[in-house]
């Protein structure tokens, strides 16, 4: 056990700090094992602020000097960071420290990627590079000189002078310390340009290692489209000479929107046909935009403190999400959000870890980098759009950007823009982003007279620290459709305020059937008792195509849990209904393909679970398998004329026409594969020259038990493409079967290209058996020791990810005795390790509640 325990803080207890700067200069003397940093920084008294102590963050750092004003200085120093005597009127800070990058492997601050310096400061990084007041909410222009041998040496902002072993660059725009990067390496770049609306000319750059220059055309042209289309839809332009890229191997998140500097994943920026899959190439697409957009929802306007997290989070999804649904198809995108936000999102407020979309207390920042705060935050503005309308959402944020630009800013000044532009009360509205858990929204419907009343019911569960949920304020879009299948109600939002509230439609010459819902206008669980026939027929009928997939999607679930709960054979009705949806070529193959995905088996262990079934993983997987193999029969006609169908002529496109049809296509080779064993897949396998073609064919292989030869033929055609070999990792642990799971993701950690001290390939390994339900919770308990082990061992190397990884454990309460026993072994085992991180003390704390 740690030695004091970490205190939360809370929201409550704002204050600002007692300085603010004017200016920042850095100077970085590169080397592995000792860079030295020195800053000079001018400071004076902020006439806002009562508490004038003058504590700067830092950890991990070796002081050399400082000074005040020229004269040297005595901090006093803790391992949080240093206080010292400030004059009361402006006042230059200088010091200087040594820095190990070369031993940092928690991937915060600078650190080394494949020989390559790098840094990521979001959220408290920075305090790990030199003393500052670490906080978003104090901003100041950077100037920063970089000296060393790199090739490449990159910093924020626009450049200033270089030459031999050194590089200058200024930013211009104030910035919290979290935006600040820095870069040093040997990298080429694959360049680009961009005109501005207003003729500003902009150069672009995706830097990478040697040898990954042929992946950057994708991302560049991605850029490119963002750009334009934050131009067109919100009006925003870009605002530097300069817009760098940078692909890192080692990081622990997706990427960071560094001002003029964004610093990626690989994994998520370098793109091929050979190498990566269309769903690849669309979430690529999907962060590259995403990093773009934060220039104006996160740096020109950024968070006053880290509550605020959700400000620039929620916003910035909900513009992606626009953007994305704009470039491509806005039906599948919502259906793909939706199915990630009940997969992710709905877990976590279902069990222990769930908390505010703003929460009001943490221990660790790190810790909130949440579903719940990127995506049911990007769920309140879609629902604050639709209660508003289109045209006052953009009046809002034009006030919001002519409001705050160039301010920290909080929730409320979020809202107060909206009441302000719209006159509407939003106080109501609010207890989305305070009140946690998922709502639930029961319906019942009457009919009589030409009248159709629907009446709903709204509740929300106790979560943890939150008892009382207040009714919230919900947009609940429907239609109304006639017995012969035509609407006779167009979409129409309905906002509910009350705890029960009815609302009726007039003028009807038969009972309707209600499509309620649409678009997933809130972000609650629907419940209703609904016939098969009644989902079979909006399944067949239904204008809104979102509505129209859940329709099967709640019929293949019904059915599931039938079979599950009373041991059910698999429902014909969903057989025929979805066997009409496949057939149905006037339907996007894109649409199709999702439609004919099943519930996950987490899905199906909550909805087991909330219906008061102790849920047991391998009779879910039972049930899939039962059902996939009864679909392959009833479609074995149909499967090999899709998939002849739906093959793609000519040169392969990233694009949404293209990965619809193949999809659709390696769709109807997973049902062909249940009937043929793997012939059909073993010649798409050997035939694909791309990776879309080639990862389906090597996952029905697998599925089939035929996948041997392929494992080999894979490694060896693969083996010097890191983001390819972590695919051939994931897949075999995902695609084994259950009682296999945890033994060939300990086989693979043994392989000798698994290392854990890089983030990808850990989640490649162990985050694959954490998402293998039936694998990770088999009886034996293997699944949770061996992830427990390697927890275990990452905690002192990398405290962040193996922190996000304990969410493996959010679910634990859904299960039975046996196995509930089971994971508290092992959680107080993670408990018990001495010196455990801050970060993964307080998620398994709050775990195992
Ligand atoms: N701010 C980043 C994003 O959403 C995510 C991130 C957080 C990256 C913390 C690194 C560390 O784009
Ligand atoms: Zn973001």
């Amino acid at each position: 056990m740690r030695e004091t325990t970490p205190q939360p803080i809370y929201l409550k207890d704002y204050t600002p700090f007692g300085y603010l700067i004017d200016s920042v200069d850095l100077t970085f003397t590169l080397s592995p094992e000792a860079t030295r940093v020195r800053s000079r920084i001018a400071f004076r008294p902020n006439p806002d602020a009562s508490d004038t102590t003058f504590f700067l963050h830092g950890e991990n750092l070796k002081l050399i000097s400082a000074a005040i004003d020229g004269q040297s200085i005595t901090p006093k120093l803790t391992d949080q960071g240093l206080t010292a005597d400030a004059p009361n009127a402006p006042f230059v800070w200088e010091a200087e420290v040594e820095i190990n990058p070369a031993a940092n492997t928690a991937l915060e601050g600078l650190y080394m990627s494949n020989g390559m310096y790098c840094t990521q400061c979001e959220a408290e990084g920075f305090r790990k590079i030199t003393y500052y007041p670490d906080r978003p909410d104090v901003m100041a222009p950077f100037t920063v000189r970089i000296e060393g041998a790199e090739k490449v040496m990159l910093s924020n902002g626009n450049p200033g002078a270089s030459g031999e072993g050194f590089a200058e660059w200024h930013d211009p725009w104030p910035k919290p310390a979290y935006l600040f990067a820095l870069v040093a390496g040997d990298l080429i770049n694959h360049p680009g340009q961009f005109t501005t609306k207003s003729g500003r000319e902009v150069e672009l750059n995706i830097w990478v290692r040697p040898g990954d220059e042929g992946k950057c055309a994708f991302g560049m042209e991605a850029l490119k489209h963002s750009m334009k289309w934050d131009e067109d839809v919100y009006g925003r332009e870009y605002d530097l000479d300069l817009f760098n890229i940078v692909a890192v191997d080692d990081f622990n998140m997706g990427a960071m929107e560094n001002k003029g500097l964004n610093i990626f994943n690989s994994s998520c920026v370098l793109a091929s046909p050979e190498t990566s899959t269309d769903g690849n190439f669309e979430r690529i697409e999907a962060i590259i935009a995403h990093e773009y957009f934060h220039n104006w929802t996160g740096n020109r306007i950024t968070c006053r403190d880290w509550f605020q997290l959700c400000l620039k989070e929620g916003l910035t999804v909900y513009r992606d999400a626009q953007f994305t649904s704009d470039l491509r198809s806005a039906p599948v995108k919502r259906i793909e959000d939706v199915i990630a936000l009940r997969a992710r999102q709905f877990r976590e407020d279902n069990g222990p870890l769930a908390h505010p979309v703003r929460p009001e207390s943490f221990v660790e920042i790190n810790n909130f980098y949440t579903a719940t705060v990127y995506e049911k935050g990007a769920e309140l503005i879609g629902m604050l759009k639709t209660l508003v309308g289109d045209a006052a959402y953009y009046k809002s944020l034009d006030l919001y950007f002519e409001r705050h630009d160039g301010d920290a800013a909080t929730i409320e000044d979020w809202l107060k823009v909206f009441e302000d532009a719209t006159g509407r009360d939003l106080s109501q509205f609010k207890r989305w982003y305070s009140d946690a858990g998922t709502p639930r929204l029961k319906v019942s419907d009457d009919y009589s007279d030409g009248t159709y009343t629907l009446t709903f019911r709204q509740s929300t569960p106790p979560t943890p620290g939150q008892d009382e949920k207040p009714p919230r304020v919900i947009p609940i879009a429907v239609g109304l459709l006639g017995p012969n299948g035509d609407e006779v109600q167009a979409t129409q939002v309905l906002e509910m305020t009350e705890e029960e509230q009815s609302f009726t439609f007039t003028g009807l010459a038969a009972k309707p059937t209600p499509s309620i819902l649409r678009d997933f206008s809130a972000p609650m669980i629907l419940q209703r008792d609904s016939s098969n026939a009644e989902r079979a027929f909006l399944l067949a009928h239904d204008t809104d195509p979102f509505n129209k997939w859940e329709a099967g999607r709640a019929l293949a679930k019904d059915g599931l849990i039938a079979m599950i709960r009373e041991g059910a054979s698999p429902d014909s009705a969903y057989l025929d209904a979805i066997t009409a949806v496949a057939r149905d070529d006037t339907l996007d193959p894109a649409f199709r393909a999702l439609a004919m995905g099943l519930p996950s088996q987490d899905d199906l262990a909550q909805t087991l679970f909330d219906g008061g079934t102790t849920p047991n993983p391998q009779a879910i997987w039972d049930a899939l398998e039962t059902l996939r193999q009864a679909r392959a029969q009833h479609m074995q006609d149909l499967a090999p004329r899709l998939y002849a169908q739906y093959q793609v002529e000519g040169d392969y496109q990233p694009d949404a026409a293209q990965s619809g049809a193949r999809s659709l296509a390696n769709t109807a080779l997973g049902l062909i594969t249940r009937l043929d064993g793997g012939a059909q897949a073993q010649r798409q396998y050997d035939a694909a020259d791309n990776m879309t073609q080639q990862l389906a064919a090597f996952c029905c292989l697998l599925q089939a038990g035929k996948g041997e030869a392929a494992i080999a033929a894979f490694y060896d055609q693969w083996q010097h493409d890191r983001l390819v070999i972590d695919k051939w990792f994931s897949m075999q642990v995902v695609q084994a079967a259950p009682d296999q799971t945890a033994a060939v993701a300990d086989a693979l950690t043994q392989h000798a290209d698994f290392t854990m001290k890089n983030p990808n390939r850990f989640r490649a390994t162990l985050g694959a058996l954490a998402m293998s339900p039936a694998g990770f919770h088999h009886a034996s308990g293997a699944g949770y020791e061996l992830l427990t082990d390697w927890l275990i061992q990452l905690d002192p190397l990398n405290p962040q990810t193996t922190a996000r990884m304990c969410s493996a454990f959010e679910t634990w309460k859904r299960y039975d005795a046996a196995r509930q026993d089971l994971i508290a072994t092992q959680l107080d085992r993670i408990l018990a390790t001495p010196n455990l991180s801050r970060d993964t003390t307080e998620m398994v704390t709050r775990i195992r509640g």
